[in-house]
Formats: C-alpha cells, sequence, structure tokens
C-alpha cells in the first residue's frame, strides 16, 4: 500500500532576472523581468510502507525541493501530493505527526539551549506519552550515543553530533514516514557508519518509511534497494539500483597476482580489453563486460604465467551514477 504518492507534481519558482554587477542589482530592483524556474516537472512515484528509497541527483536537480513539497513546506505549482492520506500543504499539522524531517544543511533544535531541553520541547509540541519519550531516548543514546552530548547546547556541538541529535528529534514521536536530505554531508567515516545503522536499525524494527537524498553513494549502497533519479526537475530511473548497474556498469576490472612477468599484453588488447597497469607482480585489467569475460581473461593469464590470486570487481553505484549523470537515459522508467 502506497503511503507516499506523488501525481504530475510540478514546482516553478519566478525569479527576478539580475544584471551583473551593482548597477545591475540596482537596476533589478526596479525592474520587473521574471524568469521561470522549473525545478521539479512533472514527477510522479509512489512509496510503499516498509520502503527505504534513495533520491539521488546533480546539484540543482530538484531534490530538495521536491522534499519540501512532500513536508508540506512548500505548495506546489501543480500536480498532487499525499503522504500517509493527508496533503501535505493543506494541512501542515497533521503532517507533521506523521513526518520525522531532516535537513542536512539546517537544524531543526534551538540554537542555545541544550539538546535535552530541544527534546523536551519536542516532546511538549508533539504531546508524546511519557513512556515513549523515555524508551526513545534510551533506544537512540544506544544506537547515537547521544548521552555524551546531551547537556550541551546546541550551538556548541561538532557537524556530527549535531546531525545525530537532529536525527533524535525527527523520531521522538514515532513517525511512520521519514525524509532526510542529505543526512551525512560532511561528517567522518564513523559517524556516517552509526547514522546509516541507525536509519536501517529504525526501519527494520518500526518499518518506517524513509526517504532518503545524498550525494554519497555509499549511503544507497548500505540502505537503499530502490533509488530514483531525479536531473532538471525530471524524474530519469526509478527502480531498483542492481538494474543500474546493469545498465551502467558493464565495465569492470580484475586484478591478478602472477608469478613470473608478461612481456607482451597485446593479444589482450585484440580481444577487446580496454586498460592494463602493471605494477612488479600484480596486473589490474579493465575490461567491458560485455566483450570479454573474467574467465577469458584469466585462462589467457595462466597460459603465460602461474596465477596465484585474483579479484574481479564490479563498477561501484558512484561510477554508475556518475555516468548516468553524463549519459541520461529516459526509456527506462
Ligand atoms: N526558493 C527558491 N527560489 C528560486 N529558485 C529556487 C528556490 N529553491 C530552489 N530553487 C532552484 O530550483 C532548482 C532545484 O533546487 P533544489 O534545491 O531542489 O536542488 P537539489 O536537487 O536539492 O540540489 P542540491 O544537491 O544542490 O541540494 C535549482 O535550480 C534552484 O536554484
Ligand atoms: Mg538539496
Amino acid at each position: 500500500m502506497a503511503i507516499v504518492k506523488v501525481e504530475n507534481l510540478s514546482k516553478e519558482f519566478h525569479i527576478r532576472k539580475r544584471e551583473d554587477g551593482l548597477l545591475g542589482a540596482l537596476k533589478g530592483m526596479f525592474n520587473n523581468k521574471k524568469i521561470i524556474k522549473k525545478a521539479v516537472n512533472n514527477i510522479s512515484f509512489e512509496i510503499n510502507r516498509g520502503e527505504i528509497v534513495g533520491y539521488l541527483g546533480p546539484n540543482g536537480a530538484g531534490k530538495s525541493t521536491t522534499i519540501k513539497m512532500l513536508s508540506g513546506i512548500l505548495v506546489p505549482s501543480k500536480g498532487s501530493v499525499e503522504v500517509k492520506g493527508v496533503i501535505p500543504h493543506r494541512n501542515r499539522i497533521e503532517n507533521a505527526k506523521n513526518l520525522g524531517v531532516v535537513f542536512g544543511q539546517r537544524t531543526q533544535l534551538w540554537w542555545d539551549i541544550p539538546v535535552s531541553e530541544s527534546f523536551s520541547l519536542m516532546k511538549h509540541m508533539y504531546k508524546i506519552p511519557k513512556a515513549q519519550y523515555k524508551e526513545n531516548i534510551e533506544l537512540f543514546s544506544d544506537i547515537l550515543g547521544i548521552a555524551d552530548f546531551y547537556n550541551t547546547p546546541v550551538r556548541q556541538l561538532s557537524l556530527g553530533q549535531r546531525m545525530r541529535a537532529d536525527l533524535c528529534a525527527s523520531l521522538l514521536h514515532n513517525p511512520e514516514i521519514l525524509f532526510l536530505d542529505e543526512p551525512t554531508i560532511g561528517l567522518d567515516v564513523v559517524v556516517k557508519e552509526k547514522i546509516r545503522d541507525f536509519i536501517k536499525e529504525i526501519n527494520k524494527v518500526r518499518k518506517t518509511t524513509v526517504i532518503l537524498t545524498t550525494h554519497d553513494m555509499e549511503d544507497i549502497e548500505k540502505l537503499a534497494s530502490r533509488v530514483m533519479v531525479i536531473d532538471n526537475g525530471s524524474i530519469m530511473y526509478d527502480g531498483k539500483l542492481d538494474k543500474l548497474k546493469d545498465i551502467y556498469g558493464t565495465e569492470e576490472s580484475i586484478q591478478i597476482e602472477i608469478e613470473s612477468p608478461i612481456s607482451n599484453f597485446e593479444e589482450l588488447f585484440k580481444m577487446g580489453v580496454n586498460d592494463i597497469s602493471y605494477e612488479k607482480n600484480k596486473i589490474q585489467i579493465r575490461y567491458d563486460k560485455s566483450c570479454i569475460n573474467s574467465a577469458t581473461i584469466i585462462s589467457w593469464v595462466m597460459k603465460k604465467s602461474k596465477v596465484k590470486d585474483f579479484i574481479v570487481q564490479g563498477i561501484n553505484a558512484d561510477e554508475v551514477i556518475r555516468k548516468m549523470y553524463k549519459n541520461p537515459i529516459k526509456n527506462l522508467i
């Protein structure tokens, strides 16, 4: 059953045209020329309860604008949005009860007061029962280690601490849906990993539906089996990450450890290999899966030298997405 329904959704921004320089800025104040920016252009999708969906796209693609419409912060220009049966911008309070939202770039906590007090304000705002509040604080402290900075004012927190506190705050009222807009931006690997584990756990235990925008492909690899890719306001792909890898990720590489050196690779190139690098007793060979397979390469190498070990590496999600942005496919949806 779909918990999020988006149909032919668009958002246009009307921007006043500005010329360069100070004079241009002054002129702009009296000039009514406006340009229309289509930030989101006629997108449709549904998300089922319990799914974790990665929402990807280059800078300015329209990800945050979509999330803001789903959260009720922005009113759509066209089309419809429904989140658990609620139209977000018409009924923001009702919508907020079903939602947890984290914008990685901005905190929802009160800057000058300790984390603990921000949390208790949330408790009152959302009328969270005492037992639920206590249980959540304990659970979140366990997984995210917030106890260390529980009594510290938010403005004194490091980015990673602040993000963890924000994540906790967004989930105190047990929302069924979580929107995360770049939750791991600027964090070190350890904190990133903690946050990913936490999202995974909440999704598993509570069946929380998660939509996650990120530029970090490891977030996607670890969390989301479904990805939606948006570019220029339009959805270019909606489906399994693996399928995307199959389409774009035809290039693989194989690393082979050999005993005696091989002097001539001419034949391998003729067989369709793209690139070979050679260092001491290790050869790294890049090839297109659709031209030649790893077994053929290994058996060729084995004829020339004794093979000690080998590893085949597929393309990672990062490369897939980079390729996709460069060479979009529309007919896959
Ligand atoms: N309030 C606004 N007024 C005018 N234009 C806006 C506004 N908010 C966003 N835009 C424009 O809409 C487009 C989409 O922006 P959006 O913030 O949704 O991108 P994004 O996919 O979240 O990018 P990023 O990865 O950089 O966060 C951009 O061209 C942006 O400049
Ligand atoms: Mg954004």
